[in-house]
């Protein structure tokens, strides 16, 4: 067991130092050479030592660098070391968090980091706090509790009796949603079309004039942190108007409320803690291993009463029950990593974190429209989104920058037009690998727009 444990932590190591020196994308061979993991199923026993082996040499060259400091794809945080390092003693621990009795520790840890994080987004002590996988499972968790509070209040019990001939809920929406929420709309069961969608500005954000009448039937979701352009919805004047007609506001805060941490960017959640409930995730801004979300719900008894059941083979204490607070029973103890981050950054390294990566999405603005690429969004937080002209002419640079491997920044469509996505999320991320992203980016523009001349400098020349 040890010798085992000792190849897997000297191999991951290896894999974490040389992170920095090797290409973002994985090549077509070594994609290619993946098969080698498949074939039939083996009838005899392999040495776990061979396993391993064959998965490093075979697994590891296909693997996206993502904890590496150039990538810029989705909204991907990397893998603070400390984080990494509690996540594999957590691995040793194999907790089921599911119920107290399974883990004290990881129960404990889970009430240690859930006051903390409530602290750090500003949000009542009182506030319940749910360990999920991701931003998806935390809106959809933050909407069941939505559910049952709107309904209960209509004299329906939704978790006993569906939602067949229950009184109809409303929901609003922002016509800039994530459809992580329209999935969660549709697990909780009022479907992803069945929405009214409030117009957006040119940042992407809600128009709170444009909000029709509100009701105490009425969920109304906004979002901290627009996935392109990184933009807030007005909170303040939303939250407002919700509370005064008894409407619920559910936040999705996939990695905005993280704002919340630095104090140079908490004016862009100001109103968002005025909410019911919010989702954000730790895999991408606190920089935990995947997967891990959180979900705030700010009456715990309308959480709980969404997500408890009891049987009487499993225990519970008075204490708070991990199960009663996630859609999930068994489930990893999440919280060691967010422990052992908040623990190791505190509260400044956190904002430090935070700030930092702000700064490098703007000097990625300055230098690439000093080079005349056009930036489309204000950058006001980690995400930057340009053009180089049309449509056809942006994706063929984004699919060079993605396969020429110096760093990998996304494809969208914004505002009607075809852009690069850039999310400067990680930890490890300095101004050398925003410079050196950016020559790459301008370096395949160049080898787009002007292909003849760049032949003559670069014998590789274009396509
Ligand atoms: C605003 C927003 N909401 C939700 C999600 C979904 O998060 P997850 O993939 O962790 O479920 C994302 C992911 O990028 C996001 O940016």
């Amino acid at each position: 067991m040890r010798k085992l444990l000792m190849d897997a932590a000297s191999r991951s190591a290896r894999y974490a130092e040389e992170i920095g020196q090797r290409r973002v994308a994985p090549r077509d061979q070594e994609i290619a050479a993946l098969h080698a993991l498949g074939g039939t199923l083996p009838e005899h026993s392999e040495e776990p030592a061979t396993v391993l082996r064959l998965l490093d040499e075979v697994g590891s060259p296909a693997t996206v660098a993502s904890t590496g400091g150039r990538y810029f794809g989705f909204v991907t945080g990397g893998t603070l070391p400390v984080a990494l390092a509690c996540n594999w003693l957590a691995g040793a621990w194999d907790q089921n968090v599911a119920v107290r009795a399974m883990s004290p520790v990881a129960a404990h840890l889970e009430d240690v980091a859930a006051e903390w994080l409530r602290q750090l987004f500003g949000l009542p002590s009182t506030c319940a706090v749910g360990f999920v996988t991701g931003a998806t499972m935390a809106n959809f968790t933050g909407l069941a509790a939505a559910r049952h509070a709107l309904l209960a209040r209509a004299g329906w019990n939704v978790e006993e009796d569906g939602l067949f001939g229950a009184p109809p809920l409303r929901v609003v929406v922002g016509d800039e949603v994530h459809v992580s929420l329209l999935k969660a709309l549709s697990l909780v069961g009022f479907g992803r079309t069945r929405v009214l969608r409030v117009p957006t500005d040119r940042q992407g954000r809600m128009r709170a004039a444009a909000l029709p009448d509100l009701d105490d039937r009425t969920i109304v979701c906004i979002q901290a942190g627009n996935v392109n352009s990184g933009a807030f919805d007005p909170a303040a004047d939303v939250c407002a108007r919700a509370t005064q007609a008894g409407a619920w506001v559910h936040v999705d805060g996939a990695f905005g409320l993280w704002a919340a941490a630095a104090p140079q960017r908490a004016h862009l959640v100001a109103g968002f803690d005025r909410a019911d409930s919010w989702s954000v995730d730790c895999h991408k801004w606190l920089n935990v291993p995947y997967d891990s979300g959180l979900a705030f719900v700010r009456s715990a008894a309308d959480l709980e009463a969404a997500m408890s059941v009891s049987a009487p083979y499993i225990a519970i204490t008075p204490q708070r029950e991990p199960w009663f607070h996630t859609p999930e029973a068994s489930r990893r103890a999440r919280a060691v990593e967010i422990w052992a981050a908040l623990r190791s950054l505190g509260r400044f390294g956190l904002a430090d974190l935070i700030e930092h990566d702000c700064r490098l999405a703007a000097r990625f603005a300055e230098r690439l429209s000093a080079a005349g690429v056009e930036v489309l969004n204000d950058v006001v937080l980690n995400q930057v989104v340009v053009a180089f002209g049309d449509d056809e002419t942006t994706n063929r640079i984004i699919a060079r920058v993605q396969n020429e491997g110096t760093c990998w920044c996304g494809g969208t469509m914004w505002r009607g037009r075809a852009a690069m996505r850039i999310s400067v999320s990680s930890w490890v991320t300095t101004e050398n690998d925003v410079d050196r992203s950016v020559e790459a980016i301008l370096l395949e523009r160049h080898r787009v727009l002007d292909p003849l001349r760049h032949r003559a400098i670069d014998p590789r020349g274009p396509d």
